[in-house]
């Protein structure tokens, strides 16, 4: 399995935003969903995103999405928008599910259950050194980045990883892992 976790410090805990943007920046949730999950005119088989929730009211939450079994469904934001509403607000939607989990116990449980884990950073180890065959879990920051304290935990389960020198968004950190795993397999 390929798994990506987006630690988003703000984001909202429950339904009740207008826009994502104002959610504690959901849209940057919602970037990453697509990126991770999505190919043109298919989901992508064997990978799961998982988002844990920082914001107020009641964190940490994580809400995981399942490439294999996510139904009803489209790309655009406002599609989007309504789905995290409604799943944030307890409603059911086939493939995502929503827990209480913060970010280390993810890691820990992970990390217990055989996954490589590799936390983006540009400081890491550069990408094309890193072994990102098996269960790999990959684990970003959002926009202010992950919490020094957190960081810290999670290297004891795993080492940095870097796709160079220049900072990307999240949501294109998650598009070139994807691309880099897909071209390793291709070849
Ligand atoms: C937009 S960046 C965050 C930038 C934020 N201003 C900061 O200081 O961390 C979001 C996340 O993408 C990842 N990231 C961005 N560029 C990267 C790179 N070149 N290599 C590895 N990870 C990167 C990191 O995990 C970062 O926390």
């Amino acid at each position: 399995m390929r798994e990506f976790v987006l630690y988003s410090r703000k984001g909202r805990t429950d339904g009740d935003f207008k826009t994502l943007k104002e959610a504690g920046r959901l849209d940057t949730v919602y970037q990453c969903i697509l990126t991770s999950i999505f190919k043109s005119h298919a989901h992508r088989p064997g990978v799961v995103f998982h988002a844990v929730l920082g914001g107020p009211p009641r964190p940490p939450l994580r809400i995981r999405i399942d490439g294999d079994t996510l139904r009803d469904v489209r790309v655009d934001e406002r599609s989007w928008e309504a789905i995290l509403r409604s799943v944030l607000r307890g409603k059911a939607h086939p493939g995502i599910s929503v827990d209480v989990m913060s970010i280390q116990g993810l890691v820990k449980r992970k990390h217990a259950d055989g996954y490589k884990i590799y936390v983006l950073e540009e400081k890491g180890e550069d990408i094309s050194e890193c072994d990102l065959s098996g269960d790999i879990l990959v684990v970003l920051g959002d926009h202010i980045g992950l919490p020094k304290k957190d960081e810290k935990f999670l290297l004891r389960f795993g080492r940095k990883m870097s796709l160079g020198r220049e900072t990307y968004l999240a949501a294109s950190c998650i598009d070139i892992v994807n691309y880099v795993i897909d071209r390793s397999v291709e070849h």
